[in-house]
């Protein structure tokens, strides 16, 4: 262990900056061996910090070497500033002065990948949140903003292509025959959203023109060989520029906006002014290549970077406590949009799906914490399912509180009101609030307020009086450092039915409709719906009205009549999938038991009519066959057994395989739709339920089923009917799995994107000899430790392995926190990142219980970067 702990920074802590940089001008002199960075930055003592003589005290990294450090031109002898634990600090200044400063890099041992680092053949940079340091000494804060000028020096045959952010404004040759570019931005930025490339790339060019009739051309680069696979992409774009303008009233503010794909990059993508730069799976699509999923992912992530430069760049985080004021605005934003170009009940429902599976699993562990943490050790930790999806579910309620017209006019306030601003989350809820008149005091308390909430429902039928209530609970569990919690405002939609699934309107408060929302505000409340003839079936909290946990004593029978009859689509799938929990339960019980597993499953007679619905939308029904995931129903257990949950999830597979296997034969044969791939809502949802089908109809053992499968792997026009043979094949331990990994293997083997979702397929299989595996395809050519793709696929992959992980003697755990440790000090975030699998340990079978925690004490005893450090203590808290 080291002698001292990193510490943590607390939000209520905030100063304001005591400098302000006006201008940054950087000249990058690009070179294999070592980079050479000149920074002026034109100072001046901030008047809201008031009068002071604080020293100046710069955040850089113990990867940037000073070589010399000058202050309006004078050059300082070392006497004159020190170094610090990263910080460079001067102790006299004047109060507005040219800090220049010469720093030494080299980006090809940065294997961190924040900074300025090398993929590829290319140069390229990723500041966000605390990157730009690991470049040169700065006030590295999102408050301070800054006109940036870039100039960049490289020889011409390696890096003919120079960007970074703004517009390029020079062009010449150096007396050493390199080119210089300059690029310059015209609006203040903060360092985390700079960015540049280098390299020799291939560009597709478009241009989009405004609503204010403005022309903006639009690039993607890429390396030459990826070039054919961005059309899909520049399409997204187009249709993100296009709906910004129609949904919230933002036009692009430049005169270019460029996306650049990289294929070693820590996270998704990056909202870089002017500059997107992104992880190459999020960027690059083909039929052949490419699944539905993934085409959706792209034009998703396009979309998200894209609507930051309004969410995030043009307004800003004040700190970063505050990365839920642009993460949480613009997911919200980035599933609006996607909802509009597909199906809306789709989206939402494989949103909450995903909220409900993994943020509701971090909000019951021990790295729980609100959408705006009041504390933190190492930010990279931040960018999280909490921040990013439950904070997007926070403006989804403002939304609902609001309705759509004043919440429009509350973001039209909020951009106004803060253009060229950095603001916090109480900044956004107050434009939502002045602008609506709607009172959000109690509600804002969903931002501070970590955990999720649990609302208990109970009902009572007066047939005297025709009248119906509701009682509603709300509890929210104890999370680290918040014993106790205070009630929030949750919005529940609720509807009713008649026992033919009829809707039925009823009176609250006065008004009279199908569908109320009702504010639940206390800790508990009674709801009275008048004008009733007969006890009704309740839709709750139809559309996922709020990110809780919602507890109410379901008749199986009025699952089904929701399933088949509600009005609100995602209420139908949530019965279903509701339905499909408790038969699980009771299995799993049955399995932790010892016992025969049955059950006599109503489930089925729900699918049995859905799959002979013809008027229904397919990707729908193939949502709600999907049984509830291994990792869903992990988050439901308490305590977890792992093969418990895998037996029952694929006896409750078979057994509806068996029972409906003439319909799912039926529904593969209806669905499977010929002609040329196209990445269409109508085309997915066929392909979705098609596939879906074959995985059940496989499970039955029939001949035919398997035949099929070998077929489709073999002649599919597009990747998303192939890969989805070989995933079935490998999921159903169909008796050539291995020869088709093989083959796909060896046809793919140079389309790195193909062979990631190759590495994934193979370390996620349930079989004895998962571990082995994993261990082998660490050792695989395919395999790179450097590329965090590959990492991800290959260990996330295995995270998710039921019996590789968590095989009984340990050593599944062993294995993944052997990798931590050599992946803690070359790339600490993407090391943290694995470390998510081991923070469940309290929940655990208690055999495995010990042995998980036993591996964190183990990672806990070696020196760690901050990162690793954070995660890991806080888990064994
Ligand atoms: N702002 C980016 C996005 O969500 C995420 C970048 C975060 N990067 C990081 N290394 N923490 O679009
Ligand atoms: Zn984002």
């Amino acid at each position: 262990m080291k002698e001292s702990q990193p510490s943590a920074i607390f939000l209520k802590d905030y100063k304001v900056p005591p400098f302000l940089i006006d201008k940054t001008e950087l000249t990058f002199d690009l070179d294999e061996a070592t980079t050479i960075v000149t920074s002026r930055l034109h100072m001046r003592r901030n008047p809201a910090f008031g009068k002071s003589t604080a020293p100046l005290v710069l955040d850089g990294g113990e990867d940037v070497k000073l070589i010399g450090v000058a202050m309006d031109d004078y050059s300082l002898p070392p006497e004159e500033y020190r170094i610090s634990e990263g910080k460079l600090i001067i102790t006299a200044t004047a109060d507005k002065f040219v800090f220049t400063c010469e720093t030494l890099l080299e980006p090809q041992n940065n294997t961190r990948l924040e900074g300025l680092y090398r993929s590829s053949s290319m140069f390229c940079t990723q500041c966000e949140a605390e990157g730009f340091r690991h470049i040169t000494y700065y006030l590295d804060r999102p408050d301070v903003m800054s006109v940036f000028t870039t100039t960049i020096i490289a020889d011409q045959s390696r890096y003919p292509v120079l960007l970074s952010n703004g517009n390029e404004v020079e062009r010449s040759k150096t007396d050493d025959g390199k080119t210089l570019v300059v690029w310059h931005d015209p609006f203040p930025k903060p360092a985390y959203l700079f960015a540049l490339v280098a390299g020799d790339l291939a560009v597709k060019n478009d241009v989009f023109t405004t609503q204010s009739k403005r022309d903006v051309k639009l690039q993607i680069f890429t390396e030459t060989h990826n070039i054919d696979k961005v059309d899909y992409a520049m399409e997204a774009l187009k249709r993100s520029m296009r709906w910004d303008e129609e949904a919230y009233g933002r036009e692009y503010d430049l005169d270019i906006f460029m996306i650049v794909a990289v294929d070693d990059f820590n996270m998704g993508a990056m909202e870089n002014k002017g500059l997107n730069i992104f992880n190459s799976s999020c960027l690059l699509a083909s039929p052949e290549t490419t699944t539905d999923d993934s085409y959706l992912r792209v034009e998703a992530i396009v979309a998200h970077e894209y609507f930051h430069n309004w969410s995030g760049n043009r307004v800003t985080c004040r700190d970063w406590f505050q990365l839920s004021l642009k993460e949480g605005f613009t997911v919200f934003r980035d599933q609006t949009f996607s909802a509009d170009m597909h199906s809306e009940t789709v989206k939402r429902v494989e949103d909450v799906s995903f909220l409900k599976t993994a943020q509701f699993a971090e909000d019951a562990g021990p790295m729980a914490h609100p959408v705006r943490p009041a504390s933190f050790i190492e930010i990279s930790n931040f960018y999280t399912l909490t921040v990013y999806e439950k904070g997007a579910e926070i403006v989804r309620m403002i939304h609902t509180l609001l309705g759509k017209e004043k919440f429009r006019a509350g973001s039209d306030l909020y951009f106004n009101r803060h253009d060229g601003q950095a603001v916090t989350c109480d900044d956004f809820v107050a434009a939502m609030q002045d602008a609506s008149g709607v009172d959000l005091t109690q509600f804002k308390r969903w931002y501070s307020q970590a955990g999720t909430p649990i609302v208990t429902v109970t009902d009572r039928f007066d047939a005297e009086n025709g009248t119906y209530r509701l009682t509603m609970k709300q509890d929210t569990p104890a999370t680290p450092g918040q014993p106790t919690k205070l009630p929030l405002h949750i919005p529940i939609r609720v509807g009713l039915l008649d026992e033919l699934g009829n809707a039925l309107s009823a009176t609250v408060d006065n008004v009279n409709s199908e569908d109320h929302v009702l504010h639940l505000i206390s800790n508990e409340q009674v709801f009275e719906f008048a004008g009733l003839t007969a006890r009704p079936v309740p839709s709750l909290l139809r559309g996922f009205s709020a990110p809780v946990k919602l507890r109410y004593d379901y008749a199986p029978a009025n699952l089904l009549l929701l399933m088949s009859a509600d009005s609100d689509g995602f209420n139908r799938w949530s019965a279903a999938q509701q339905l499909a929990v408790n038969e699980l339960n009771t299995l799993i019980k049955q399995s932790i038991d010892g016992e025969t597993l049955s059950v006599n499953s109503q489930l089925a007679h729900g699918f049995k009519t859905l799959l002979s619905d013809a008027s229904l939308d397919p990707a729908m029904v193939a949502l709600v066959l999907a049984l509830p995931s291994q990792a869903y129903l992990s988050e439901l257990a308490n305590p977890i057994y792992p093969a418990a949950i895998k037996q029952a999830r694929q006896y409750l597979k078979a057994q509806l395989a068996n029972t409906l296997a003439e319909d799912f034969e039926r529904v593969y044969r209806e669905h499977s739709i010929s002609g040329e791939y196209q990445a269409t809502a109508e085309d997915i949802a066929h392909r979705s339920l098609k596939n879906m089908a074959l995985s059940y109809w496989v499970e039955t053992k029939d001949e035919t089923a398997h035949r099929i499968v070998l077929e489709q792997f073999q002649s599919a026009n597009n990747m998303t009917d192939q890969f989805s043979a070989l995933s079935i094949a490998v999921n159903s331990q169909h008796e050539k799995a291995a020869e088709l990994l093989a083959a796909f293997y060896e046809q793919w083997k140079d389309e790195p994107l193909v062979v990631n979702k190759w590495l994934m397929l193979t370390a996620s299989q349930e079989h004895d000899a998962a571990l082995a595996t994993v261990k082998g395809l660490m050792e695989h050519p395919a395999f790179d430790l450097k590329n965090p793709n590959k990492v991800r696929s290959v260990l996330g992959g295995f995270g998710q392995s039921m019996s590789g992980f968590h095989k009984e003697d340990g050593s599944g755990y062993r294995f993944l926190a052997d990798q931590i440790i050599l992946l803690n000090k070359r790339n600490p975030q993407i090391a943290s990142r694995l470390c998510t699998p081991l923070t469940r340990w309290k929940k655990l079978q208690p055999e495995l219980s010990v042995k998980m925690k036993a591996e964190l004490e183990r990672i806990l005893s070696e020196e760690l970067s901050k990162d690793v450090y954070e995660v890991v203590s806080k888990s064994l808290a």
